[in-house]
């Protein structure tokens, strides 16, 4: 089988920590590296959780780097959506795995630039920090990549940091506005997306059930997500929607529509304007994924989880 070989960026936070062990529980996928920046919680967290992820999954080979530490131009904020450690409700040990040397940004100019055109994708599951970092540097990485899949954005359903802005946009909105006159090929998860893709107690149940220690961290940290359930039916499970779709194209699809990002100050700061009937006249730059088969996508990240063994 040849792997689709990916680029994970991140800041976790519990919906990446599902999303990465989906990946690494893959065997279409090679994960060539994680990147990490600050988003939920400050880098040296999600630095330390993604290692901590990395471990857990048992693949310590897979190089970790940390990346930028504050957005472009906007002060840093975080969240208390995924608690104190940004891996609330896992219970994992601090990391005996070390961050490689080097920051992401370089290592993710060098990787993709090193490899051979289009044989990349690049899986943003945070704020666009270090992906725009990254295409400011060097431009020429846009049309390197195979693409870009970014879950950031919202469309009419509302956003979850302002009433109309998503946390990843409304963190770095510059970063985002690069990436989006990028003219890579970029693929959006927006909210309207992963607010079809609900945790709830039934589907925690049967992760659980699996009975292993990658289960058993899953489970928890869908438990903790879940106590802050931003709708009635369950929470949002956004990171893992990214991965999925490589997985299996057939579980959502949406139109090529035009995106911009508001950048400036205001209540719209951070707000994407997603032109779904062309009326604005700008070109399209990106599939917008806007309808999903929810059980689909949970019996497949349930079955990956499945099959990640302990080693005993
Ligand atoms: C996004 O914000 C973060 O809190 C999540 O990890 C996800 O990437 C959802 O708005
Ligand atoms: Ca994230």
């Amino acid at each position: 089988m040849t792997k689709r070989r990916i680029i994970i960026d991140t800041d976790p936070g519990l919906d990446d920590a599902l999303a990465i062990l989906l990946a690494l529980a893959s065997p279409e996928l090679e994960v060539l590296g994680l990147t990490t920046v600050a988003g939920n919680v400050p880098l040296a967290g999600t630095a330390a959780n993604a290692l901590r992820l990395c471990e857990l999954g048992r693949r310590t080979d897979i190089p970790v780097f940390a990346g930028c530490d504050r957005p472009l131009r906007r002060k840093p904020t975080t969240t208390l959506r995924h608690g104190e450690t940004g891996l609330d409700g896992a219970n994992l040990p601090p990391p005996a795995m070390a961050l490689r040397e080097g920051h992401a940004v370089t290592w993710l100019i060098d990787r993709v630039m090193g490899a051979a055109p289009a044989t990349i994708t690049l899986c943003a599951l945070a704020p666009l920090t270090n992906v725009a970092t990254a295409l400011a540097e060097e431009p020429r990485l846009a049309k390197r990549l195979a693409g870009i899949v970014i879950m950031g954005g919202a469309g009419d359903g509302g956003g979850n940091v302002t009433p109309e802005a998503e946390f990843n946009i409304h963190v770095d909105p510059h970063a985002a506005e690069i990436v989006f006159a990028s003219g890579a090929d970029l693929t959006l998860v927006p909210l309207d997306l992963s607010r079809q893709v609900l945790v709830n107690e039934a589907r925690i149940a049967r992760i659980r059930a699996i009975g292993s220690n990658v289960a058993r961290a899953a489970a928890g940290m869908l438990e903790y997500y879940n106590s802050k359930a931003e709708l009635a039916a369950g929470s949002p499970l956004h990171d893992p929607c990214v991965i999925a779709h490589l997985l299996d194209p057939t579980l959502f699809s949406g139109p090529v529509v035009n995106v911009a990002v508001e950048v400036a100050d205001g209540p719209r700061l951070g707000v994407t304007a997603i032109d779904w009937d062309g009326r604005s006249g700008r070109p399209a730059n990106a599939r917008i994924l806007n309808a999903a088969d929810p059980d689909r996508f949970f019996d497949l990240l349930i079955a990956r989880l499945a099959s990640i063994s302990d080693g005993i």
